[in-house]
């Protein structure tokens, strides 16, 4: 099948490159020229593991293709994918669908025979009617079908999550486009993938309620783990105990600073906006938002209680700066909040990320980039380990710096207490 991602972002690079890899002729296409000639040139813009071996391959033997030229692409295409972004609108908290509708304009002059158009990028409820609309204005209704089919790919995981998902869900009452969608993930259903067919605004809906029930699931463990403190508990026991039971399940209850990255933070506010559009009240979500978005100055707290309130030209090391391991991502990652808090005490901050040197902490005082973890960790009177990568499972603190004892606060629980603490290191975890 011939389909034309629009956008490159993690969304359409991630899914154009993965049903290339399945057998379908992809045509990418992105506004920004110096993206698509680094793409040609093999080199990807995003850091996603396994992805740049998959892009080269198909890119080599030609399913894979990328293009600055969206009305061509578009026409040469049968199914189109809209991956662009919908970031928060400046200044409020729904998403901002400019680019979504500026794409749906395009395609409405380019449609030469039936294409199906599918919103992949995550969208309200009712931006697909919205998206009709555009498109009926100069095409009559039986050369197209705009459908929704959400992505469900985390970074970091995203070749995995798209070659083995849970599920496929697709949002259409039209029997052409589903039959040819389902043709088009079969390879997937036949791994395993459960296909849900849906109406649009069902799929729409969906993947928010979704991110904002995993959003929940996170909140709720990190406020237990606030309580395992006060009463001398392993909040891991409570994950392990509460997972067991199946309607409940093991994921998404590991206890660790804020939530962030480029969707949940975004998702959790935009389906509140949407629900107060139709006056409803998600009063769950809203607490979600809350108590995530105090949950940095919680931990902050326990900083400050662990340098017994000492903060002034302490050493102080971060180890990884990143919301989770395995991205480069630095959107709504909870070091962006604690940092700057703990420079303005005075801090003298290190930071080590396996992604490397960060713009976003460039400019504030007192703050540097090493490139070693022996590095940061030298002299340093606190490491933070904020993020959870694998290069930071296995330090053997003890032997990397001789002499000096430093506190370790594992925001991750990475180690285990005993073992750290017997190494003579004062150790502090989350919620044990
Ligand atoms: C999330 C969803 O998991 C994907 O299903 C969805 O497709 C994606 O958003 C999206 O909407 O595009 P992602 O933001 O990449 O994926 O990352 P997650 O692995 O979900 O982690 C989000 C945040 O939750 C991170 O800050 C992570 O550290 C935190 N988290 C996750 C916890 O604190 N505890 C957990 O047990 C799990």
């Amino acid at each position: 099948m011939k389909l034309c991602m629009i956008g490159t972002g993690y969304v359409g690079l991630v899914s154009g490159t993965c049903f290339a890899d399945l057998g379908n002729n992809v045509i990418c296409v992105d506004k920004d020229p110096n993206k698509i000639t680094q793409l040609m040139n093999g080199k990807i813009p995003i850091y996603e593991p396994g992805l740049e071996e998959l892009v080269n391959k198909n890119f080599k033997n030609k399913r894979l293709n990328f293009s600055i030229d969206l009305k061509k692409s578009i026409k040469d295409s049968d199914i189109i994918f809209i991956c662009v972004g919908t970031p928060t609108k400046k200044g409020g908290s729904s998403a901002d669908l400019s680019q979504i509708y500026g794409v749906a304009k395009e395609i409405s002059t380019s449609i030469n025979k039936f294409k199906i158009i599918i919103t992949k990028s995550t969208v309200p409820v009712t931006t697909g009617d919205e998206i009709e609309k555009i498109l009926s204005k100069k095409n009559k209704k039986n050369k197209f079908s705009v459908v929704s089919n959400p992505e469900f790919l985390r970074e970091g995981e995203a070749v995995r999550d798209f070659n083995f998902p849970d599920r496929i869900v697709i949002g259409s009452n039209d029997k052409k486009s589903n039959r040819i969608l389902k043709s088009l993930y079969s390879p997937l259903i036949s791994k395993g993938a459960q296909y849900l067919n849906t109406s649009r605004r069902a799929a729409e809906l969906i993947k928010y309620a979704s991110n904002a029930f995993l959003a929940t699931k996170i909140t709720f463990i990190n406020e237990i783990a606030n309580l395992c403190e006060k009463t001398g508990i392993n909040t891991e026991d409570i994950s392990i105990g509460m997972g067991l039971d199946k309607r409940i399940g093991g994921r998404f209850l590991r206890a660790g600073p804020a939530y962030g990255g480029s969707c949940f933070p975004k998702d959790t506010k935009a389906i509140i906006s949407t629900a107060d559009k139709f006056k409803t009240n998600l009063s769950v979500i809203k607490s979600v938002i809350k108590s995530n978005e105090n949950r940095s100055s919680l931990l902050l707290n326990r900083v400050y209680e662990i340098l017994n309130k000492k903060v002034k030209n302490k050493k102080i090391t971060f180890l990884g700066v990143t919301f989770k391991a395995n991205t480069d991502d630095m959107r709504d990652s909870s070091s962006l909040t604690m940092i700057p808090k703990l420079s303005k005490k005075g801090a003298l901050i290190k930071y080590f990320d396996p992604t490397g040197f960060k713009k976003e902490l460039s400019k504030i005082k007192n703050v540097s980039y090493v490139n070693s973890v022996k590095k940061s960790i030298e002299g340093a009177d606190l490491v933070i380990i904020h993020t959870e990568w694998n290069d930071f499972k296995s330090i053997n603190f003890k032997n990397l710096v001789r002499g000096k004892k430093f506190i370790i606060y594992d925001m991750r629980n990475i180690y285990s207490p005993t073992k750290i603490r017997g190494q003579g290191f004062k150790y502090y975890s989350v919620g044990r």
